[in-house]
């Protein structure tokens, strides 16, 4: 099969890493680190199937409008991309299927959403209605910073149309999940869960970023509650979906919480998380091109298959990244990582200077390590990244610390 993936960051690598153990590979654009990257837009591409990456793509309707020409394509239309371009839509969704989230409000004026506001305590939490590049969730204990906030992201000032409607929530506490579902408009069979680090900083210290690093399988995601949630979550959101005529085939990526008062979903995404897709796709033992095709397809016929071990991955970001990322550092030991047994290096906002990967982004790469356990794919993982480095760049050293111990002790 000849598959175009579509986008170019870390997930978009581990996607064409995976799929091109069975299938010839073009990335549009890519980057200079992955493999078969081309200039060529999506729409011009010779392919047989298409698998879309990002969500804006999908929230402007590339899927449609590749559908349309009678591609087969892995990816929601514009409708169902709703999911993830109108947080009051999913909410809305969320209630009619019946879906556990937190309770919240949505606003277009200052004055009843302070008001509502008023009715929450000890944890704000504030978000763009629209799409605001993964930066537009405010989560914070301050009052004053979430009063601002709504009248920053009201007035545009913020994150300009996005923030014109926020979502105010009830903040929640516990363990986060990440439950990656690859559906076929009616079926859905989930892939591995993953833990994503939102932090900026080790021990989940500073602002909330794309996402530091992941790690997967995860204790806490028992069968059970994965066999739940599908039950619980996806399969209604399927249902509701298609009563509204949304034909949904693509990845449903639900955003977990454990909280005191059992599992919530935070979030729905349209698309493969980033970076979980680095940790979840490498342990894939069966063949995602044809997976993904049997969705796009709307045939699913089998739960895809995992590895019995485990995969860490580690983001490795610029200076001053999440707030204003330093571009065109050379980046050095890309080749000694990569060489490190179990180690591999995905590529996200790099460029090319004068034949030398730079740093073109903020999260530049994610180095993910496999192993017969989290603790060995941790060394693994660690061990390549302290063989890269660049003037400024920053990782956590904790990515699935926790996990790792846990495995030790217990
Ligand atoms: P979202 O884009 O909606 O997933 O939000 C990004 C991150 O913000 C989540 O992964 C959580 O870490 C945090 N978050 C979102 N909603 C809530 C909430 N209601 N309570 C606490 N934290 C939240
Ligand atoms: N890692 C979070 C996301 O992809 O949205």
């Amino acid at each position: 099969m000849r598959v175009c993936v579509v986008g170019s960051g870390g997930r978009e690598h581990a996607l064409a890493h995976a799929l091109a153990r069975s299938s010839e590979v073009l990335v549009s654009p890519g980057n200079p680190g992955i493999p078969g990257s081309v200039a060529t837009p999506p729409e011009e591409v010779d392919a047989d199937l298409f698998v879309i990456g990002p969500e804006q793509p999908l929230v402007d309707g590339l899927a449609d409008r590749l559908r349309s020409r009678g591609e087969l394509v892995f990816g929601p239309g514009a409708d169902g991309a709703r999911l993830e371009g109108s947080k009051a839509w999913m909410k809305d969704l969320l209630a009619e299927a019946g879906v556990p989230t937190a309770r919240h409000g949505a606003f277009t004026d200052e004055t009843s959403a302070l008001a509502f506001l008023d009715q929450m305590h000890d944890l704000f939490v504030i978000k763009t209605d629209g799409l605001a590049a993964g930066k537009g969730v405010l989560v914070t204990t301050d009052r004053s910073e979430a009063t601002a906030a709504v009248g920053e992201y009201l007035s545009g000032t913020a994150f300009g149309d996005a923030g014109r409607r926020v979502v105010i929530e009830e903040g929640l506490t516990g363990p986060e999940l990440s439950v990656l579902a690859i559906c076929d408009g009616i079926k859905a069979v989930p892939l591995a869960p993953a833990q994503d680090f939102k932090r900026l900083g080790d021990s989940d210290e500073g602002p909330n970023t794309g996402g530091m690093g992941a790690f997967s399988p995860v204790p806490i995601a028992t069968n059970d509650v994965v066999d739940s949630l599908m039950e619980e979550a996806v399969l209604p959101t399927l249902a509701v979906l298609r009563a509204r005529g949304i034909d949904y085939r693509g990845v449903l990526y639900c955003g977990l919480m454990f909280t005191p008062d059992g599992p919530r979903v935070l979030e729905y995404n349209v698309r493969f998380g980033d970076p979980e897709t680095q940790v979840v796709v490498p342990r894939l033992n069966s063949d995602l091109a044809d997976l993904l095709a049997s969705a796009a397809t709307g045939s699913i016929s089998e739960e895809p298959m995992f590895e019995d071990g485990a995969a860490v991955g580690v983001v490795c970001a610029s200076q001053d990244y999440p707030s204003s990322p330093r571009t065109g550092d050379p980046i050095i030991g890309l080749n000694a990582a990569s060489e490190v047994d179990g180690a591999t290096v995905f590529c996200a906002g790099v460029g090319m200077v004068d034949g030398h990967l730079v740093t073109a982004g903020g999260r530049v790469l994610t180095v993910t390590g496999t192993g017969g356990t989290v603790t060995d794919a941790r060394d693994i993982a660690y061990t390549a990244v302290a063989e890269i480095s660049w003037p400024g760049m920053q990782y956590r050293t904790d990515i699935a610390g926790a996990a790792a111990n846990e495995a030790n002790t217990g």
